[in-house]
């Protein structure tokens, strides 16, 4: 089985570097979601289901695809609790010793009222299981935190390295047996 991992098009939050919330895709995000759906209908035998997350963004990026779609909670990003809405700086200055601990132990960090990697691996694990259990192709289309932790789950890529996974916008992972390649959508 194939599963195709992507993050949901730029966001507004994106643009300003903005932790969490629910923001709508930019032009520059529609187009990805559109270059997505063209890829979509030409790839010979691309998924028939669609996972994203609840949030705007998944939700905007998956809508144009003639695939069915069903938005799970377990796919939201990381909750940034107190540093929702703000920008990576504005955290920054107003919770140093966070900011510092997210540099150093950002497997285990915790942000304040919200969750860390570990927390997102336990969050994502059934669904996980669940996916590879059916064994049908699938497309998800998350967020970033999320979708490292989906690759330590697909892929057994060790915890400690899924914080700083990369995991580009725009850029379609394929996951077949455990190996990870990334196709290139020109949008
Ligand atoms: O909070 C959302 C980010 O996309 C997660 O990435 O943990 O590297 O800041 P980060």
């Amino acid at each position: 089985m194939r599963i195709y991992l992507t993050r949901h098009g730029e966001s507004e939050y994106n643009v300003e570097n903005r932790l969490g919330g629910d923001p709508g895709l930019t032009q520059r995000g529609r187009e990805y979601a559109h270059a997505l759906q063209c890829y979509c209908k030409q790839c010979d035998g691309f998924p028939t289901m669609c996972f994203t997350s609840t949030k705007k963004r998944t939700i905007e990026t998956a809508a144009g695809m003639a695939i069915t779609k069903i938005p799970h909670a377990e796919l939201d990003e990381i909750n940034a609790g107190v540093g929702e809405h703000m920008t990576y700086e504005e955290f920054a200055a107003a919770y140093p010793m966070g900011d510092r601990l997210r540099a150093t132990e950002k497997l285990t960090y915790r942000y304040p009222s919200g969750e860390s990697y570990i927390d997102v691996i336990e969050r994502t694990r059934q669904l996980a299981v669940d996916t590879l259990r059916r064994g049908e192709d699938i497309l998800i289309v998350c967020h970033r935190a999320v979708a490292r932790a989906l690759v330590h789950h697909f892929t057994g890529v060790a915890p400690k390295r899924v914080p700083f996974i990369d995991i580009p916008l725009h850029s379609l992972l394929v996951i077949e047996d455990g190996q990870m390649t990334s196709v290139n959508i020109d949008s």
